[in-house]
């Protein structure tokens, strides 16, 4: 099934200069990117990003850290493409993902774990909602679509 999420580059990622190699990953499994932006998040977006996290013992560490330089918030459409960004992503915790994804090659850590995806179709919505206004996610066909699905 056709689905819309989020994966949003942290501040390691983009210090890091790992966007180009981040970006890659998605166009070469196929998924069509639909919004790309860098943006400097406010506090307030934060929290409605976190929302379930927020007063939990990590949250000031995890909105100090997203509040610590620009991210990029990158809206992706394609065939189950929630459960495949999560599997792209890897597993929260870095040390512990699997080589091969995005935080088992360059995480070492909890907190900066190079990548945020959305893990379930209503929440990208939301988590998109947030990240981009009416208009910024774009409609349109990569001509390549046959020889993916
Ligand atoms: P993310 O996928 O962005 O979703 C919430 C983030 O909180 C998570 O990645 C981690 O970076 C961060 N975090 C920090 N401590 C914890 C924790 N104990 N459990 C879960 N997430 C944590």
């Amino acid at each position: 099934m056709t689905e819309k999420t989020l994966l949003m580059i942290k501040p390691d990622a983009v210090q890091r200069s790992l966007i180009g190699r981040i970006i890659s990953r998605i166009e070469e499994k196929g998924l069509k990117i639909i919004g790309l932006q860098m943006l400097q998040l406010t506090e307030s977006q934060v929290d409605q990003l976190y929302d379930i996290h927020v007063g939990k013992t990590f949250y000031p560490l995890l909105q100090s850290f997203i509040l610590s330089g620009p991210i990029v918030a990158i809206g992706i459409q394609g065939k189950n493409a929630v459960k495949v960004i999560r599997k792209l992503a890897g597993i929260t915790n870095s040390p512990e993902a699997e080589p091969g994804t995005i935080r088992g090659d360059y995480g070492l850590d909890l907190t900066k774990n190079i990548v945020h995806a959305s893990d379930a179709v209503e929440r990208a919505q939301y988590e998109l909602s947030i990240l981009f206004k009416k208009g910024e996610l774009v409609e349109y066909e990569l001509i390549n679509k046959n020889w993916i699905k």
